[in-house]
């Protein structure tokens, strides 16, 4: 019988979480490598150094192979800007504030399509946002109240909860106040700015 001391399994064990490590590290790479190398979008814009402030290659939308395409529309297979960037191909180009829940809702409250990714991820979002404060006032032409991706982001969302994620329960707090503890954003508005009030919203 082999018998272990307590530091050869704890090597055991480093080895083991080490391999696992790195193991579902080059899955991820080449998961990710495999979906960039055939999108033109990213492609062009990643070479030429314009890729969007905050873009993160591990978004949940890019990893699974949904890319600029998926939200902004246009023809990842083409390489001529001006074709893969054309209303005919179906280019919206960057949506307006008022736009944006529209723009997400356009995936994410299509039942059918959704359950593909994600079987028990809700639909509703689009529906709850309209009947927020920030989606009435939004309505109403109000540009300052959170859209879907004040809270999310727009280049790096991932999961919920993944506690990277702005809206990773212990993050939210974060989220919100950059708004409203900020009392010269939130001039004008008749609520109160200090971290007491935000830790009760
Ligand atoms: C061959 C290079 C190239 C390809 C391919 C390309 N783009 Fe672009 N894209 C650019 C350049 C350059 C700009 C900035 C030029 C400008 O401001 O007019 C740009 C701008 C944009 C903008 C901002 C537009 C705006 O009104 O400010 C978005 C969004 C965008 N691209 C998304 C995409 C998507 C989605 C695809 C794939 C369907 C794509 N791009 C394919 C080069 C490319
Ligand atoms: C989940 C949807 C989504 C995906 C995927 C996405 N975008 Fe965007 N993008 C947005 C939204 C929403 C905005 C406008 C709000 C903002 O800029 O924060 C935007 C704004 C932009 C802008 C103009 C503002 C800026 O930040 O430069 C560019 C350029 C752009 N996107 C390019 C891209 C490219 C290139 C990709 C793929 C690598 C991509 N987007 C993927 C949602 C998306
Ligand atoms: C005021 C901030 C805020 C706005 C605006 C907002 N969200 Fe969220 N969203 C959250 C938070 C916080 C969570 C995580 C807690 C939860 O699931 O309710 C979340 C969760 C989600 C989830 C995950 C749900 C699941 O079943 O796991 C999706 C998808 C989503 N939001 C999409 C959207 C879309 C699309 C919009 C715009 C129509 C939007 N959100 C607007 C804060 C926001
Ligand atoms: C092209 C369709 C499409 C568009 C457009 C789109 N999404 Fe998504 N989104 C998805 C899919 C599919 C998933 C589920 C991916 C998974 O679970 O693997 C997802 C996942 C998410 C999640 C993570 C949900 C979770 O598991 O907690 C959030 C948050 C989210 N999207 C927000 C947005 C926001 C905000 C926008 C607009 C700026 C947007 N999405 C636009 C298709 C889309
Ligand atoms: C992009 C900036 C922004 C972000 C991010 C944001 N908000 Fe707001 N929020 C506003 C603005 C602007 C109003 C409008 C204030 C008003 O009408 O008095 C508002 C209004 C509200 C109100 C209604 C307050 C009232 O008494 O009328 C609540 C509640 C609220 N937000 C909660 C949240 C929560 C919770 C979060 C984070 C999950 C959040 N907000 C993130 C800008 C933001």
């Amino acid at each position: 019988m082999i018998k272990f001391n307590f530091n050869t399994s704890t090597l055991i064990l480093t080895l083991v979480i080490t391999c696992f490590t790195l193991n579902s590290q080059t899955l991820f790479a080449q998961k990710t490598t495999q979906l960039v190398n055939n999108d033109q979008c990213y492609l062009c814009h990643q070479e030429l150094e314009i890729l969007p402030k905050g873009f993160l290659e591990y978004d949940i939308h890019m990893q699974d192979g949904l890319s600029c395409a998926g939200c902004h529309g246009g023809d990842s297979k083409v390489e001529d800007e001006d074709i893969a960037m054309s209303t005919q191909k179906g280019f919206i180009g960057v949506p307006s504030k008022k736009q944006i829940p529209q723009f997400c809702g356009k995936c994410h409250s299509n039942i059918e399509f959704m359950r593909i990714y994600q079987p028990r991820i809700s639909t509703d979002q689009v529906k709850q946002y309209y009947q927020s404060v920030h989606g009435e006032l939004l309505l109403k032409g109000e540009d300052k109240v959170a859209d879907c991706s004040s809270c999310h982001t727009a280049h790096g969302i991932i999961s919920s909860k993944d506690p990277r994620s702005s809206v990773y329960p212990l993050n939210v707090p974060q989220t919100c106040r950059k708004c409203h503890s900020n009392s010269i954003y939130m001039r004008g508005y008749d609520i109160p700015t200090d971290h007491q009030t935000v830790g009760r919203l």
